[in-house]
């Protein structure tokens, strides 16, 4: 452990880091000095870090069933800061720059590569609740003009995901109509790529307070889904029996019934998340009788983030930040998102 006393004679970390031992579980969490990172190799940056935020399969690593079961794990697969060193033949990326990691360090551009999570940040490798780190000029973007480093923190996960899933996969035009399920990270980014792109939004979530909040943003029509258990059919409804061209589907099993019924002939739903469980029913004669196109979606490459960093500036798109916690407080902000009282992102200030 490397220690560094400061002036007031106080004993300072120089790489603040928290490490998660296998198995994980929120009270398996260490605080250590992991030190300072390598220098920058050749291709190689050194960045601070200065914030993160939280995903639902950062929750699924913290809490336990989707930590690493063999070794510890430095959590969380969102990371931005700005550049402390670069190393030879890096042009992209210059000292002081703003920067943000990506999900898929490997995943450059084209085609999905990856299955699973075995390069990602934060699960099958070490992730971002640290102070510094040394990795290729690759594993980031630029982060977009004018965005906080925790603004620019939600976008590796969440914001490349919406992008993602409305635009390379779904083709989303003005006019169109998109259904977004709740109010988490991804959802609300889709909200508002979705209402900056001239698209009809229908949202729906479990609290009425967050449906005004929806409206504020630009959303059509919400639904309460747990007042409405049909929702698929009020969805028909509000778009004159058609349904909705895109489902942006973060539920999984419990919700994909209803999502498929809200959809219209030929429509695009991304099976992008499992919030009500992995495992169910899967309704065969509806997608094929309606002629459904269902598109798995695993975030996305390093080229689809510096096409969501343009867009996002191109829309002047803010991202929604529902709370901040420091570093230190990690479970604490793990606790207050399995609360679900959050409206878009939590933020993690290093
Ligand atoms: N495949 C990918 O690339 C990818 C990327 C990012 C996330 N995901 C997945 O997408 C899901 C959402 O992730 P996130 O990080 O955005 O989560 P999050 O920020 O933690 O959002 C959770 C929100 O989902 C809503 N919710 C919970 N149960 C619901 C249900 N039965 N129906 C509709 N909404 C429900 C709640 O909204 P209300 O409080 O408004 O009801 C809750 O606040 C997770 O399963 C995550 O693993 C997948």
């Amino acid at each position: 452990m490397v220690l560094v006393a400061s002036q007031q004679g106080e004993v300072m970390m120089e790489n603040r880091t928290l490490r998660l031992a296998p198995g994980g579980g929120f009270d398996q969490i260490s605080i250590d000095d992991d030190g300072a990172p390598s220098a920058p190799k050749a291709g190689e940056i050194s960045v601070r870090l200065r914030a993160s935020s939280l995903n639902y399969h950062d929750y699924g690593v913290v809490k336990g069933p989707m930590a690493p079961r063999d070794e510890s794990r430095i959590p969380l697969a969102d990371g931005a800061g700005e550049v402390t060193a670069v190393g030879e033949s890096v042009t992209e990326f210059a000292v002081g720059d703003a920067v943000v990691s990506t999900f898929f360090p490997d995943w450059l551009d084209g085609a999905p590569e990856n299955e699973g999570f075995g390069s990602t940040p934060g699960d099958g490798v070490d992730g971002f609740a640290r102070e510094q780190v040394t990795l290729p000029a690759t594993a980031f973007t630029r982060a977009p003009r004018g965005w906080s480093h925790a603004e620019a923190a939600t976008l590796t996960t969440a914001g490349v995901t919406a992008w993602r899933s409305l635009f390379v996969h779904g083709n989303l035009k003005p006019g169109q109509t998109v259904l977004t399920l709740g109010t988490g990270g991804v959802s609300i980014f889709a909200l508002q790529l979705a209402v900056a792109s001239g698209a009809r939004v229908i949202c729906t979530s479990s609290s009425d307070a967050k449906l005004e909040r929806l409206k504020a943003l630009g959303a059509e029509a919400v639904i309460n889904y747990r007042d409405t258990p049909e929702w698929g059919k009020k969805v028909r409804e509000l778009t004159a029996g058609r349904g909705v061209d895109h489902v942006v589907e973060v539920g999984g099993p419990g919700t994909l019934q209803q999502s498929m019924t809200a959809t219209a002939v030929g429509g695009h739903i991304s099976l992008i998340g499992v919030l009500t469980g992995v495992k169910g029913d899967f309704p065969l004669i509806q997608s094929l009788l309606r002629q459904l196109r269902l598109q798995g979606v695993l975030v996305g490459s390093r080229q689809d983030q510096r096409d969501t960093v343009a867009a996002m500036e191109a829309m002047a798109i803010k991202p929604v930040i529902d709370r901040h916690f420091p570093l230190e407080s990690l479970v604490d902000a793990f606790q207050h998102e399995e609360s679900g009282a959050h409206f878009g992102k939590i933020c993690i200030d290093i």
